[in-house]
């Protein structure tokens, strides 16, 4: 599923960056930029991130 339709960034995407090492929404923003433009997306992928850290 696309969360940032900016930078066709996929939950899939934020998933892999959180299991690479990043380990907050500002660490997957800078690796992969989403929200960085439209910033529609900031708060979907901000929960994806929380939800994400959370079941680790
Ligand atoms: Fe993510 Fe626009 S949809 S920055």
């Amino acid at each position: 599923m696309y969360v940032c339709l900016c930078h066709g960034i996929t939950d899939g995407h934020i998933r892999e960056a959180i299991s690479e090492g990043c380990c907050s929404f500002r660490d997957v923003r800078s690796t992969l930029g989403v929200g960085t433009q439209c910033g529609k997306c900031a708060c979907a992928a901000k929960g994806l991130v929380k939800e994400t850290l959370s079941n680790l």
